[in-house]
């Protein structure tokens, strides 16, 4: 209907549907950087948001919108188009490209002896990257007005900015990573036709923007050293030069939402959550506290393995410290995240095993998925553990600060985008060793409670330095301004 002046493009949309017996959906509404960014630009504001959908519930609510919008009583007014692509090509684009060759490329996560073989298989999920990517294209092309503005978001959409350009020469278009960049020598172990088109692909539109600058920097790397392209450095301004066109780089480091934290931190199911969790921890201890999906990249083995080592060279923390570890399931459908959320099942169990005693568990490991409790976890823990193998920016190292009641002293993983910010006030790990993480538990666990408070207070200044509103106008006034 060619009406939006400001288009979100994102795999993940702000709504997912579950399909009830007999045929009735349940709406539940996402939280995120994303969602509060975009809400930022206005009630009035005519934005439509393209996303995909996921399951059989999100498919079903995409078959009944048509080729319109979502009801905007299941999406709080926003504009939502769901795109219904067909559930193989889906798997394919998703877990096949974005989230097993893509994701695993820009977070270091191949073992190379034996992974990655790009053969056949890949070639047919290649192909259906490419149509995922495509029709996302098209319904954008649709969707936008006469210059309007357009940001798409992540790796599941690296082609997109060409493509739409192709369809939609008088848009601006920005792509946004929400991930890290591989440097060059890793970039490249993916095949060349393909390292080059999803250059090319995000090198299709005005902007490329990242959550710090050494992804950005890693980018212009790759596309140097991949397709030839001439990276320009003036002054801060950097951009990427290639077949005639001119694509400027950004970095905006997205932060965390200190207001809305603080208020629903405060709310009675936190509260709640709070007394179960204080009564699990015991009196008189310590926590170490760490919150993420079960995903490879967040390095939660070596975490308990480094506590575990803790416990084993400081036997003085012996049933004075608890660790919680937070561990909800993400991308169940790859078979290595499945062996991955079992291997931490089976080290927290070893370690209870190992040290537990009659009054005291020295893990208390959760896997349901409950942003109350993290949340409840985030105001009494005593040290928060970030140690990421890579991260494009981990938002729990800035959200802990802010939530926090006593300070909390935080271990924190240098190859975090958010080391950058809050390096200074965090101590900082090397996340493959596990003797260094071990000491740095220690460090953080004897902090004297002044120090501590004092470097929270800091790190949460840092932390929210750019609220995700911010974040996305800034993208969009890049966009929009920038000549
Ligand atoms: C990362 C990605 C997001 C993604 C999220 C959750 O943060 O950058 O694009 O949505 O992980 O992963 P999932 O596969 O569940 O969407």
């Amino acid at each position: 209907e060619h009406s939006a002046q400001v288009l979100v493009a994102s795999n993940r949309g702000p709504v997912s549907y579950t399909l009830r017996e007999g045929g009735s959906l349940d709406a539940k509404r996402g939280g995120g950087g994303l969602v509060s960014g975009l809400s930022a630009i206005g009630p009035d504001t005519d934005a439509v948001w393209v996303c995909a959908a996921l399951g059989d519930g999100d498919r079903e609510a995409a078959r009944r919108a048509g080729p319109g919008h979502l009801d905007p009583g299941d999406t709080g007014g926003q504009r939502v188009r769901m795109l219904d692509i067909a559930p193989e090509v889906f798997d394919a684009a998703y877990n096949g490209i974005a989230n097993s060759v893509l994701w695993f490329v820009h977070h270091l996560l191949y073992q190379t002896p034996l992974e990655p073989a790009f053969g056949a298989e890949f070639r047919d999920q290649w192909g259906a990257y490419q149509a995922y990517n495509a029709a996302f294209a098209d319904a954008l092309a649709q969707e936008a007005a006469e210059g309007a503005a357009v940001l798409v978001q992540d790796y599941h959409l690296a082609l997109v900015p060409a493509m739409l350009r192709e369809r939609r020469p008088d848009l601006r278009i920005g792509h946004f990573s929400h991930t890290p960049w591989a440097p060059p020598d890793y970039y490249r172990l993916l095949p060349d036709d393909v390292a080059a088109s999803v250059l090319r692909g995000i090198l299709g539109g005005d902007r490329a923007a990242f959550l710090t600058e050494r992804w950005a920097l890693a980018f212009a790397d790759c596309a140097a050293a991949v397709l030839g392209a001439e990276v320009v450095r003036d002054g801060a301004r950097l951009s990427v030069r290639f077949e005639g066109r001119e694509t400027r780089l950004g970095v905006h480091g997205l932060g965390a939402d200190a207001d809305f934290l603080r208020q629903r931190s405060r709310a009675a199911d936190v509260d709640e959550r709070l007394t179960a969790l204080r009564a699990q921890i015991g009196p008189g201890r310590k926590s170490i506290v760490r919150v993420d999906r079960t995903e490879l990249s967040k390095n939660i083995v070596r975490g308990l393995l480094a506590y575990r080592r803790l416990l084993e060279t400081h036997p003085e923390w012996r049933e004075r410290v608890v660790h919680v570890a937070f561990a909800y399931p993400s991308r169940q459908d790859l078979a290595v995240y499945r062996d991955y959320t079992e291997q931490v099942r089976r080290v927290a169990g070893e370690i209870n095993a190992e040290y537990g005693t009659d009054g005291w568990q020295p893990v208390a490991l959760h896997v349901k998925d409950d942003f109350a409790r993290s949340l409840a976890a985030y105001r009494l823990a005593d040290v928060a553990l970030v140690n990421p193998i890579r991260d494009g920016m981990n938002l729990v190292a800035k959200e802990v600060p802010v939530v926090s009641e006593r300070g909390c002293a935080l271990v924190l993983s240098r190859e975090a985008g958010a080391y950058a910010e809050l390096g200074a006030d965090a101590l900082v790990v090397n996340p493959y060793d596990i003797e260094a993480t071990a000491r740095a538990l220690h460090e953080a666990l004897s902090m004297p409670d002044g120090e501590r408070a004092e470097r929270t207070k800091r790190l949460a200044a840092a932390a929210t330095a750019l609220p995700p509103a911010q974040w996305f106008l800034a993208q969009l006034r890049e966009l929009t301004t920038a000549t």
